[in-house]
């Protein structure tokens, strides 16, 4: 850095600060550049009059160093799935971006690329933290749409600035859930494709990255460029073997999880950490998203079949409550709360993996006495001791599961003698249904398929339910809900205990 052209004292302060910085003494560093600032008499509002390549660069610093302290560090950033700020930071934000703003005001014509680069790379990424409000604005486009375009000519003007080809993956992720939500898939997928070629030119810097890898191997393996997404999940394997950080933890579970669809192997489950991370992604708009683009319909399908179990039992045991303690496993945003209470249950207790769907239950007030974030075993257990239900449901939750038997086992043993268990599973591949591509799923068992859902045969859920003493009351053929605009076939499975001296 020079500051050949600012006052000794000014740039005594700056080159003090750069220092101060340099060694993580950030309010030191701070302290520093303001009093450059001050020295010069510059305020924000004559940046753009001032036209100084060294009062560009305390501005630059001094607006790097506030993002800096409100949002971490680079390697902080890699984690960071849901990067935008709130309240009190978000304000402090807005005047750090502000700062960078009169950093790039007041470069001169002379400034040269890199320098340009520098502060356009800085100020886009400080707009990736936009606050959640101004998140929501960016429906109209606005703040993303800006860091896009800023991160974009800061890539043109600087090839090698890695930061920037990273950042605006980054950005170009985020504008393309604006742009999904807006319906405008055309754009999506230009978008997708625009951050896949800045991915690939950061990896290029950076061949070792783990973001830079992860990123760009889930990124083509939605494309469908299997074998780049092979090699890319694969050398983020080994870029974080032994890294146990809970952002890197959730990404190996992930990248696992899709090495296993694209080797086309069939695991047991999919991994907690990564169902955990994928619903908390999906929380705010799950309700939106499901019941309205893809027409979800399996809660009410289930009430409508646990509608006409009630009759059943009422007429088997008049006057009893059949359906008194109710678990809902995989209750996520709480869809089949409402439904449930309106079948009798007076006890309903859900678990979800997600911690950000049950929040979304409780704040909707979806029916649920008792909401607890864990595997859905654990609702089985009450410190320590075994709990009883008379109805256990799972709603599009088994094609998270692939082996049934523990979950299954688990129910069956909760169930009071005339308990009751109602749970969709996804249907194997049938001609004009949205998996109509997928290979075979063996007979008798279950697959782990290209959307990286489970699908199970019907004899397979019925042996299962049968070796954990559940007997199989009912099977419906339905649609689940849509995909590509294509029919998700489903079935509903209703099944009783088997208890002696009871009917089955
Ligand atoms: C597609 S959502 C369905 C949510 C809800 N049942 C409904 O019908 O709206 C699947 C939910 O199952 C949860 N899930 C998947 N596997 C799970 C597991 N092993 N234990 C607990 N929850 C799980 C996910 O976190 C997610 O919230």
């Amino acid at each position: 850095m020079t500051a050949h052209a600012i006052a000794p004292t000014a740039n005594a302060l700056l080159q003090a600060g750069a220092k101060a910085h340099k060694l993580g003494d950030l309010r030191a560093a701070e302290e520093l550049y303001q009093q450059a600032l001050d020295s010069l008499g510059v305020s924000s509002s004559d940046a753009a009059k001032e036209k100084d390549t060294d009062v560009a660069e305390i501005f630059h610093l001094l607006g790097a160093l506030r993002v800096q302290k409100l949002v971490g560090s680079a390697k902080d950033e890699e984690d960071d799935e849901e990067p935008f700020l709130q309240g009190k930071a978000a304000a402090s934000l807005a005047e750090a971006i502000a700062l960078l703003r009169c950093a790039r005001a007041s470069l001169p014509s002379t400034a040269s690329d890199t320098a340009r680069a520098r502060v356009a790379s800085s100020l886009g990424t400080a707009m990736l933290h936009a606050p959640k409000e101004q998140g929501l604005a960016r429906a109209k486009g606005s703040a993303l749409e800006e860091a896009v375009a800023i991160l974009r000519e800061a890539c043109s003007l600087d090839p090698q600035r890695w930061s920037a080809w990273y950042n605006l993956s980054r950005a170009l992720a985020l504008f393309g859930l604006v742009k999904e939500r807006q319906g405008l898939t055309d754009d999506v997928r230009a978008l997708n494709e625009e951050r896949i070629r800045a991915l690939r030119s950061a990896q290029r810097l950076r061949p070792k990255h783990a973001g830079c890898l992860y990123r760009l191997g889930m990124a083509c393996r939605e494309k469908g460029e299997g074998d780049e997404a092979l090699q890319m999940l694969g050398d983020f394997m080994t870029a974080t073997e032994g890294d146990s950080s809970a952002g890197c933890l959730r990404r190996r579970a992930g990248a696992s999880h899709w090495l296993a669809v694209l080797r086309g192997e069939t695991t047991a489950t999919a991994p907690p950490e990564y169902v955990a991370g994928l619903f908390d992604g999906y929380a705010e708009r799950f309700d939106d998203h499901l019941v309205g683009a893809l027409e979800y319909r399996t809660p009410e399908l289930l009430a409508a079949e646990l509608k006409s179990m009630k009759d059943t039992l009422l007429a088997e045991s008049p006057g009893s409550r059949p359906f008194a303690r109710c678990a809902d496993l995989g209750c996520g945003t709480g869809l089949m709360g409402p439904p449930l209470r309106e079948l009798g249950v007076e006890h309903l207790a859900g678990v979800d993996l997600s911690a950000k769907m049950l929040e979304v239950a409780k704040e909707k007030d979806r029916g649920y006495d008792k909401l607890v974030c864990g595997d859905l075993v654990d609702i089985f257990q009450e410190e320590g001791q075994a709990t009883e239900f008379d109805l256990v449901v799972a709603a599009d939750v088994f094609v998270y599961v692939g082996d049934l038997l523990p979950a299954l086992l688990a129910t069956s043993q909760s169930l009071t003698p005339r308990g009751v268990v109602a749970f969709s599973t996804e249907a194997p591949p049938r001609s004009g249904s949205a998996n109509e591509k997928e290979g075979r799923v063996p007979e008798g068992g279950y697959k782990l398929a290209e959307t990286g859902r489970y699908m199970h045969t019907a004899s397979y859920v019925r042996s299962t339910a049968e070796a954990c003493g559940l007997h199989l009351s009912k099977r419906a053929n339905v649609v689940l809900r849509k995909n590509g605009g294509k029919p998700v076939h489903g079935q509903l499975h209703i099944l009783r205990k088997v208890s002696e001296g009871l009917p089955s």
